[in-house]
């Protein structure tokens, strides 16, 4: 990316009439959270099968909520870095710009952004699998099988597992975007689980720029516009300089 392309980027960004960013794990990883393929990511230490299924809740409900549980006091000290704290002020700034995540640690609205689409849940969310009932629960030390205050099934985390059907309403919301959008940020995503992994092709056959911002090149690298490496955290704040 040269200084030129930085340049072209901002004006197509600050004269968008909406601007969209999708994340992944690697926008949190300056934070401190893992990633989930990068080298010391999460599945590279835990059988996702094991612990992020329906049938492994069902089989041990008790092993997969000490997992949830651990990430929780993982993720309860963590903060925003200039990657989230970016997006939200380009919130702040332009008209309709959304954020489209694949993250479940809530660091877009810790950060300050209010037009959040999450695709895989929240981690601070739990959902009853007998009525349904979802709630917000920050503590970092529930009860290893915590139980619905309202029909005493068991809880949930209220994320999106693997085999799992993502929420329609989520999803239209996110397509929707998507569709409308005339530029899109693809931010920290390996580009390798669906339907997350397919949003940036769908919003360059609609005719929106597209810029990639990561590490390293994912294998959508050569449909965008722009495939800009390096730290998120890093590199997003430069498109707030002069502005
Ligand atoms: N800045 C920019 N990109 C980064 C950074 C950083 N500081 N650190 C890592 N990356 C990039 C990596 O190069 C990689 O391409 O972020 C990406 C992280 O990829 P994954 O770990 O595969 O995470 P993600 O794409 O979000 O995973 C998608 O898979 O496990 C499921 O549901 C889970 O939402 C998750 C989904």
């Amino acid at each position: 990316m040269t200084e030129t392309d930085i340049e072209l980027l901002k004006t197509k960004l600050f004269g968008s009439q909406h601007a969209v960013a999708l994340t992944g794990a690697g926008i949190s990883a300056e934070s401190g959270v893992p990633t989930f393929r990068g080298q010391d990511g999460l599945w590279q230490h835990y059988r996702a099968v094991d612990l992020a299924t329906p049938e492994a809740f069902g089989r041990d409900p008790r092993l997969v909520w000490e997992f949830y549980q651990w990430r929780r006091r993982l993720l309860g000290p963590v903060r925003p870095n200039p990657a989230h704290t970016t997006l939200a002020e380009l919130e702040r700034r332009l008209p309709n710009f959304t954020v489209i995540t694949q993250n479940i640690d809530g660091l877009h609205q810790m950060a300050g952004s209010r037009r959040i689409i999450e695709l895989h849940g929240n981690i601070w969310y739990l959902r009853c699998t007998g009525c349904g009932l979802i709630l917000e629960d920050r503590r970092t030390d529930l009860p290893p099988l915590p139980k619905c205050d309202a029909c005493g099934r068991l809880l949930r985390p209220h994320v999106v597992w693997f085999g799992e059907m993502l929420d329609p309403v989520v999803l239209d919301q996110a397509y929707a975007a998507l569709h409308t959008c005339e530029m899109l940020l693809v931010i920290g995503t390996s580009g390798l689980v669906q339907p997350a992994a397919s949003m940036g092709a769908v919003a360059k056959h609609r005719g929106a720029l597209v810029v990639e911002i990561n590490l390293e090149p994912t294998p959508q690298s050569d449909l965008y516009d722009f495939s800009w490496q390096g730290k998120a955290g890093e590199l997003l704040p430069q498109l707030l300089q002069g502005e």
